[in-house]
C-alpha cells in the first residue's frame, strides 16, 4: 500500500508535499517522511504517525527544487520512524520513496550485506536504493543503475528517487504499483494517483509497468527496457477527485448520506428513460457466455455475491471467487466465462493479479469500478463506471450500494426488465428514509458500544447482506463481529451465545421471516440480546430499526445503509478515528 508523492520545479514543494500526503492517507497512514533538496543539501525527516507530525517537524521557510514523501502501510518491519520512508542508500547519494513489495529483497539484502553494505532499517525498500547505488558506482549513470536495479527487483514498485548531485531532476520507476506524472507551470510532479495532484494539474502520464526516467521542471523522459519513450499528457476530468467534508464531521456519514444521490445518478447513466445504455457488444457477450465468474475482495466481494445471486435466474452458471484465492488458484479461464472485476479502487492489488492472469490467456473481463482511469478499468475488456463520486473514508458505503444496484441494473438489461429501474426507485426513497431517521440508530449503538462481539444472522439475501454489516462493525468500531445464515447457528456458532451476546438480526425476505424468526428465538432462549432490523412488510412489535419497504432482492441494500450507521455510531462513541481505522488502508495495492 502506501502513497508516495515527489515534485521538482517551481512550486511551493512543501505544501505540495505535504497536503499531497494528507490527501494520500487513506492508502496507509502509519507513518511518514520526506525528502528535499535546498541549496544543495539533501534534507530527510521521518516520524512514525502521521503526516499532521510530520507538518509540525518540517521548517516553514523553506524553499526546495526537488523533494519526495511517502506515508505508509506497514509491510515489512515496525510501523515506527527507522522504517518509515524516504530511505537512503548506505552513501546517502540516492534517497528513495516505494510503494509496493520487493519479493526477493532477502537474497539481495545478503548480495549487499556480501559487498560491505548494512542496514539501517527492516523494510525492503532500502535494498533498492542500496542497489541503485551499487550499479551507479560501477556505470556513473542514474538512469542505467535504475534499468539494472530494475532487472534485479523481483516484485512490485513505484519509487521516487533522488539523486544527491542533481537538485533538478526527480528520478522515477514503476512496476505493477501506480504512478502518475502531473505537468504544471514550471514544474513537474509524481503521485500514486491524482488526487494530491488535481490543484496543480489536470494534465497526466500514467506510468506504464517497466517505465522509468526523469522529471525535469520543463521535461519528461520516459524509457521502457532501454528504449526511449515519447511522453505523451492526457486530459483528465480533475473534479471527480475533489472532496471536502463540508459540514460533516467524518467522511464516513458523508458518504453515507451521498447514497441517494449516487443511486439516482447510476440510473441516469445507464438507463436514459426508456432503454438501458450499456455497450452493446458487452451486452452480446455477457448474453452468450456460458458463465459469470465475479471477482472481488472485502466489501467489493461481497456486493458481487449479491449480483450473482441477481445473475442466478440466467441460466448460467455464476461464480463468485475472492480474488486473492482465485489468483493462486486460477480455474475456469475458458472461452465460455466472463469475469467481472468489481472493485470501488480498480487498484486493488490482489484483482490486478487476476486480471493480469486473466488477459494473459486472452479472457474476457468486465471491470466494475469508481475510479475512472484505474489499472482495472484500463486493462479490462470492457469498463463500467460506479459515479459514485471519490470515496475518502476508508470503509466502503456508497460503493457498495452502486455496486450492488450496478449488478440489478446489468441483469435488467440483459433480460430487458425495465420495471427493475422502478424498484431502484424505490430503494432510494427508502435510503432517504433511513437518513431522516438516523438518531434512532444512533440510540441503539451508544446502547451497544460496550460489546466486544457481535453475530449478524439473516437468510438469503439478508444473510449477504448481513455479512457486510459485520465488516462494517469490525472495520470502524472494532468489535468482532461475524456474519451467520440463520440455519447455519446451530451447526456450531450457537456454542458462543451467552447471556447478553449482542446479535444483531437482519429480516426483509417474506419467504425466509418465519424461518429466521425462529432462529431469532432460539437465540433468544440462550439470552443473546437480539436487535433487530427489519422491513415494514415482515416487521414484528419489537423489532429495533423498521425500514419502508423495497422489493426483498433489493432490501438488503437498505438494510445495509442501516448497519452503515450503527458501525458509524458504535465507533463514534467508542471515540475511534472513524474515517482511518487502525491497521488498514483504502486502498489495498500489496498483495
Ligand atoms: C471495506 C473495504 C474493503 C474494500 C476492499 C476492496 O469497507 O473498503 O474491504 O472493499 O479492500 O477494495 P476495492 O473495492 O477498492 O477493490
Amino acid at each position: 500500500m502506501c502513497g508516495i508523492v515527489g515534485g521538482v520545479g517551481k512550486l511551493d514543494l512543501r505544501t505540495y508535499l505535504l497536503s499531497g500526503l494528507k490527501k494520500l492517507e487513506y492508502r496507509g497512514y502509519d507513518s511518514a517522511g520526506i525528502c528535499y533538496t535546498e541549496s544543495g543539501k539533501t534534507i530527510l525527516s521521518k516520524v512514525a504517525g502521521r503526516v499532521a507530525s510530520l507538518e509540525e517537524i518540517v521548517p516553514e521557510n523553506i524553499h526546495p527544487t526537488v523533494g519526495i514523501a511517502h506515508t505508509r502501510w506497514a509491510t515489512h518491519g515496525q510501523p515506527n520512524a527507522q522504517n518509515a520512508h524516504p530511505h537512503q542508500s548506505q552513501r546517502k547519494i540516492f534517497s528513495i520513496v516505494h510503494n509496493g513489495v520487493i519479493e526477493n529483497f532477502r537474497p539481495l539484502a545478503h548480495q549487499l550485506k556480501a559487498r560491505g553494505y548494512s542496514f539501517n532499517s527492516e523494510t525492503d525498500t532500502e535494498v533498492i536504493a542500496d542497489m541503485l547505488e551499487r550499479f551507479y558506482l560501477r556505470s556513473g549513470s542514474v538512469i542505467e543503475s535504475i534499468a539494472q536495479t530494475m532487472e534485479a527487483l523481483e516484485g512490485s514498485y513505484a519509487c521516487a528517487i533522488m539523486f544527491k548531485d542533481e537538485p533538478e531532476r526527480l528520478y522515477f520507476m514503476k512496476k505493477a504499483s501506480p504512478l502518475l506524472i502531473g505537468m504544471s507551470d514550471g514544474c513537474m510532479l509524481l503521485a500514486s494517483d491524482p488526487v494530491p495532484m488535481v490543484d496543480y494539474t489536470d494534465r497526466f502520464i500514467d506510468v506504464d509497468d517497466g517505465d522509468y526516467g526523469y522529471l525535469t521542471p520543463t521535461q519528461v523522459k520516459i524509457f521502457n527496457g532501454r528504449v526511449e519513450i515519447e511522453p505523451r499528457f492526457v486530459h483528465r476530468n480533475v473534479d471527480s477527485f475533489r472532496s471536502d467534508l463540508g459540514d460533516y464531521p467524518h467522511y464516513m456519514i458523508k458518504e453515507i448520506e451521498e447514497i441517494p444521490g449516487v443511486v439516482v445518478r447510476l440510473i441516469d447513466n445507464y438507463f436514459d428513460g426508456e432503454h438501458f445504455t450499456f455497450n452493446e457488444s458487452m451486452i452480446e457477450t455477457l448474453r452468450h457466455t456460458k458463465k459469470i465468474h465475479f471477482l472481488a475482495c472485502g466489501t467489493s466481494y461481497y456486493a458481487s455475491k449479491m449480483g450473482a445471486k441477481y445473475f442466478r435466474p440466467l441460466g448460467k452458471e455464476v461464480l463468485v471467487s475472492i480474488a486473492s484465492e482465485w489468483a493462486y488458484d486460477p480455474y475456469d479461464i475458458t472461452g465460455d466465462t466472463v469475469f467481472v472485476l468489481v472493485s470501488q479502487s480498480g487498484e486493488t492489488a490482489d484483482l490486478i493479479r487476476c486480471q493480469k492472469i486473466i488477459n494473459d490467456r486472452d479472457g474476457i473481463s468486465i471491470a466494475v469500478t469508481n475510479t475512472k482511469g484505474s489499472t482495472i478499468e484500463r486493462k479490462a475488456t470492457y469498463s463500467c463506471l460506479l459515479y459514485a463520486g471519490l470515496e475518502v473514508a476508508v470503509a466502503s458505503t456508497k460503493s457498495y450500494v452502486a455496486q450492488v444496484c450496478f449488478l440489478a441494473l446489468l441483469f435488467a438489461a440483459l433480460e430487458n426488465e425495465i420495471g427493475v429501474v422502478l424498484d431502484i426507485d424505490r430503494v432510494v426513497d427508502s435510503i432517504r428514509n433511513i437518513i431522516s431517521r438516523k438518531g434512532e440508530i444512533e440510540a441503539l449503538a451508544e446502547d451497544c458500544k460496550e460489546v466486544r462481539d457481535a453475530f449478524f444472522v439473516g437468510r438469503g439475501y439478508d444473510y449477504l447482506a448481513s455479512m457486510e454489516g459485520a465488516l462494517k462493525l469490525k472495520e470502524v468500531s472494532y468489535v468482532h463481529a461475524e456474519a451467520y445464515p440463520g440455519g447455519e447457528l446451530k451447526h456450531g456458532p450457537i456454542a458462543l451465545i451467552e447471556p447478553g451476546t449482542l446479535v444483531v438480526g437482519l429480516v426483509s425476505d417474506p419467504e425466509v421471516s418465519s424461518s429466521i424468526r425462529n432462529n431469532f428465538e432460539e437465540l433468544r432462549a440462550r439470552k443473546g440480546r437480539l436487535v433487530i432490523f427489519s422491513t415494514a412488510a415482515v416487521a414484528n412489535e419489537n423489532d429495533a430499526f423498521v425500514a419502508n419497504d423495497v422489493k426483498p432482492y433489493l432490501a438488503p441494500n437498505v438494510l445495509v445503509v442501516a448497519m452503515q450507521y450503527f458501525a458509524y455510531y458504535v465507533a463514534l462513541a467508542k471515540g475511534l478515528p472513524i474515517d482511518k481505522p487502525r491497521n488498514l488502508a483504502k486502498s489495498v495495492t500489496v498483495e
